[in-house]
């Protein structure tokens, strides 16, 4: 196939010059000198138009007749009905016939009867039950219905399924032949399930790891995810023989290119761009002939050219313009979850701006039946033009006929059930190994020997959910244990295995332990799962893994006062500051989010693994690693951001020291925005919600990102409880009980300066309702470190209020200054402080800039405390 393995020379080269450092210049030249490469095979395209695309695959001369003949035999509700795609939990297979439905879904986090362990036998089932209801439909012609899935590293939603490294470590990789073969597997076991369609690949070419989808993204050089598209794309779909499944182009386009790395945000980039780095994927995956692409939830605003395209799926010259017209698209346009309710206008039920731009299926998850009735009546009013729809379904159906749907029950596909084809263990061991990316190895402490005593520390050494990440059963990846991966190997079993288990002791403190007595210790530090918006790292907040995972530089700092080495294995969905992580160890592993073969990693830490063969590293980053921690990571051309440039990797023996890194500590918030968020739906990066027992002291708890429990604090004898309630939006507010005194508030693990937002006018503002007034003083306040508060009374503003009605409350952040006390260093922005009897809800609790309406604004009385 295409069987070249290239690594990193093209891209070397290229970086070599913008390597912020010297230490990652010779390593790039130390990688490049060890590998073979076809120039051609990353070069960077310099289109000035959108290209023609020629696909490689089959091109069937009957295939537009017999498209053509059973469209001429759809009713128009039939037509429409092929047109929409519900999601599983919200149609049955009897409403699948009834309404003559194209396409259903399941989304992250939903399975057959919303069984999380659903087996192989319970999703064919229902796959078969769906296929016979669309073949049932009172029509003269039966359109088979297709399921598709967010099969995204491996068969995903599924249990018991293996699954492989996230893009970004498959970029680093550098392996087309390997991308083609996991498009294989997943394509087996996606078919062995009954589902007929994956929504991958993930084509983003991420330019800033701000972005929570960067893990989805291979690399933030178009080039390579041009090549890996047509690989993934080619193991998908091949010839559809029965194994094969529909892939997916997304997001198109512009996913990756947003400002701040926001997701869904607004990519503002040059028209050459978006052709030539963003649209790089799309060619390879039309080059291999993928039936569909998902429009994406982004806007584009080209500001060079002053034309703004607004959101994707209502972009008429990119879906219909570039796609299909100038690249010659011959299948389908899917629209993403909802995202057609984004278009001014629209609702998640009605779009006919979409369908006019050139989505030809609706993701439309819960609305579909007001979504078909609607579109009927727009078709019928001549909002869309009959044309346009017999086009989409014409799409639709040559998609369905090309990759073979009509014709086989799902269970009667060669592979059909068998839990087999769910694994290929090998191959994702494989991978893991090809992704790692060495990034320290001072005094060539790795590889270890076998048979070394050794401590393994760190919460995801035995943590199959952080080490798979999001997308990964459930949507965020959140609410799994170890036990929802039957078939997996955690990153410690694998050290185990290595290193003979009597040599391995595992704790996950320090405490008590004797560190003297090992010869070496590896910590297992990361974070821990996200998917999309919810990983967004905000504009202010720090790239500084530490902010939001204290606990692992805790962990870090317990070990390396033994002296002796330490090796860190970094899982994380994206490169992030760690220069006060990377001082802290001796070797430093960044291992991505390897999925469910945690084993792979052991292989390369010891010097003769497994089965007594001896794995070198090869991986090389596919995406810049920031030194600074406000570096606008993923980014093109700001070489002094990067402490590793693309295509950094070391290898054994590696002999190379890396100094220590400078720590920027004074660094606890980035940029001077203009608004600084604290809490919005989920606690906004550095800060987390707590709520304590008490006006002070350290018996807090910390409030995860669980929306749907009652916390009660402390756990015997509350004082205070939680909940989570809408204000503005769904489940964005927190109400609050007092029962006596306590507080609730946010903070962050490093102090902030506010005051450039004092100069700047700025107030702290929030909504509030009140539940049960308050018959004693509330303060709301914030806090500068141990026994330092700026407490204001805001006792009979809220008294004001009465009940049940929302309040904006903006605070000037002069009032909280007083003599003597700054805002210089502030880690508690936000903070109430009551007794019972009091509840009230909070939300969209943010800090912003000409917010304070000048100095003339009253303060509430400053309060005692
Ligand atoms: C994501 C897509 C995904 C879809 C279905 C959306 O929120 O953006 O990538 O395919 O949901 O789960
Ligand atoms: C679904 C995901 C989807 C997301 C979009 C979730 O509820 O499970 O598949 O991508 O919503 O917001």
């Amino acid at each position: 196939m295409i069987g070249i393995r290239w690594v990193a020379l093209a891209c070397a080269s290229m970086w070599i010059g913008a390597a912020g450092s010297t230490a990652a210049a010779a390593d790039v030249a130390l990688a490049a000198a060890s590998t073979i490469i076809t120039e051609q095979a990353l070069a960077p395209t310099h289109y000035t138009d959108w290209p023609r695309i020629r696909s490689r695959a089959k091109v069937d001369p009957h295939l537009d007749a017999r498209v053509h003949d059973i469209v001429a035999h759809m009713s128009l509700a039939q037509k429409i009905g092929q047109m929409t795609q519900a999601e599983i939990k919200s149609i049955t297979p009897d409403q699948v016939r009834q309404f003559q439905i194209g396409s259903v879904l399941n989304g992250g986090g939903s399975w057959p009867q919303g069984n999380k362990h659903a087996g192989v036998a319970d999703w064919l089932a229902l796959a078969d039950r769906y296929y016979d209801a669309s073949m049932a439909v009172d029509s003269p012609v039966k359109v088979p219905v297709i399921w598709g899935t967010d099969a995204v590293h491996g068969d995903s939603n599924v249990f018991g399924a293996t699954l492989f490294p996230h893009n970004i470590g498959l970029g680093a990789a550098h392996d087309p032949e390997l991308i083609r073969q996991i498009g294989a597997a997943t394509a087996r076991a996606v078919r062995a399930t009954g589902v007929d369609w994956a929504f991958a690949p993930t084509l983003a070419v991420a330019q800033n790891a701000r972005w929570g989808r960067t893990y989805e993204s291979f690399s933030n050089d178009g080039a390579l995810v041009r090549t890996y598209a047509r690989a993934y794309v080619d193991g998908l779909q091949g010839d559809f023989g029965d194994a094969n499944v529909m892939a997916t182009a997304k997001h198109f386009i512009g996913d990756g290119a947003t400002a701040n790395g926001t997701d869904q945000g607004d990519a503002r980039v040059s028209r050459l761009d978006m052709i030539n780095v963003h649209g790089a994927g799309y060619y390879g995956a039309l080059e291999a002939g993928v039936l569909s692409v998902m429009a994406s939830y982004n806007s584009w605003d080209d500001v060079a050219d002053g034309v703004d395209y607004g959101k994707m799926s209502g972009a008429t010259a990119l879906l219909t313009g570039a796609l299909k017209g100038k690249m010659g698209f011959p299948g389908f346009v899917v629209s993403d979850w909802n995202a057609i309710g984004q278009l001014p206008g629209c609702s998640n039920a009605s779009c006919p701006q979409a369908i006019n731009a050139g989505i030809d299926m609706v993701m439309v998850p819960d609305d579909w039946r007001a979504f078909i009735a609607n579109t009927l009546g727009q078709v019928q009013d001549g909002e869309i033009p009959i044309t346009r729809i017999d086009d989409a379904v014409s799409r639709i159906v040559r998609a369905k006929l090309a990759m073979g749907a009509f014709g086989k029950r799902p269970s009667q596909r060669a592979g059909a059930g068998d839990v087999r084809l769910l694994q290929d263990r090998a191959l994702a061991r494989r991978a893991v190994r090809e992704s790692l990316v060495l990034l320290k190895n001072n005094h060539d402490v790795l590889p270890l020997k076998r048979g070394s005593k050794l401590l393994v520390v760190g919460k995801s050494a035995d943590s199959l959910a952080n080490q798979v990440g999001g997308w990964s059963l459930t949507w965020q990846g959140t609410d799994n244990g170890n036990a929802d991966f039957p078939n997996a190997t955690s990153v410690l079993a694998g050290i185990r295995a290595a290193d003979g288990a009597a040599n391995v002791t595992y704790r996950a403190t320090t405490d008590g332990v004797d560190l003297k007595t090992f010869d070496a210790i590896i910590a297992v530090i990361g974070e821990t799962p996200y998917a999309e918006t919810m990983g967004d790292i905000i504009p202010s907040a720090t790239l500084r893994h530490s902010d939001r995972h204290p606990e692992d530089l805790a962990a870090l700092k317990a070990v390396a006062a033994s002296g002796k080495p330490v090796v860190t294995v970094f899982l994380s969905g994206r490169p992030l500051y760690v220069n006060d992580l990377l001082n802290l160890s001796d070797a430093f592993v960044a291992a991505w989010l390897p999925g469910t073969e945690g084993d792979g990693i052991a292989d390369l830490l010891f010097a003769d693994a497994a089965g007594g063969r001896a794995f070198n590293f090869t991986g090389t980053l596919a995406m810049p690693w920031p030194g600074l921690p406000c570096a606008d990571a993923g980014g093109r051309d700001k070489a002094a951001n990067w402490l590793f440039a693309r295509g950094y990797g070391l290898h054994y023996p590696s002999h190379h020291e890396l100094p220590p890194l400078p720590a920027h500590a004074g660094v606890g918030i980035c940029a001077s925005t203009s608004t600084l968020p604290i809490f919005h739906t989920l606690a906004q990066s550095p800060f987390a919600l707590y709520l304590g027992a008490g006006s002070r002291g350290h018996d807090v708890h910390a409030i995860g990102s669980d929306l749907n429990s009652v916390i009660e604090w402390p756990a015997v004898h509350p004082v205070v409880s939680l909940q989570t309630v809408q204000v503005n939006t769904q489940q964005d507010a927190k109400s609050v009980t007092w029962h006596g005194p306590a507080r609730f508030f946010a903070q962050s693990p490093q102090p902030a300066n506010l005051m450039p937002l004092v100069a700047a006018h700025a107030a702290l503002q929030f909504d509030v309702v009140i539940g049960t007034p308050a018959r004693s003083p509330v303060t709301v306040y914030m806090g500068c470190g141990d026994g330092c508060v700026r407490p204001l009374d805001v006792t009979r503003m809220f008294a004001a209020y009465g009940a049940g009605k929302r309040h904006a409350v903006s605070l000037p952040l002069r009032c909280f200054v007083t003599s003597g006390v700054d805002l210089a260093h502030v880690d508690v922005p936000f903070g109430v402080l009551a007794t019972a009897p009091f509840s009230a809800a909070f939300a969209n609790v943010r800090i912003v800039a000409e917010g304070g309406n000048g100095a003339s604004e009253a303060c509430p009385e400053t309060a005692g405390r």
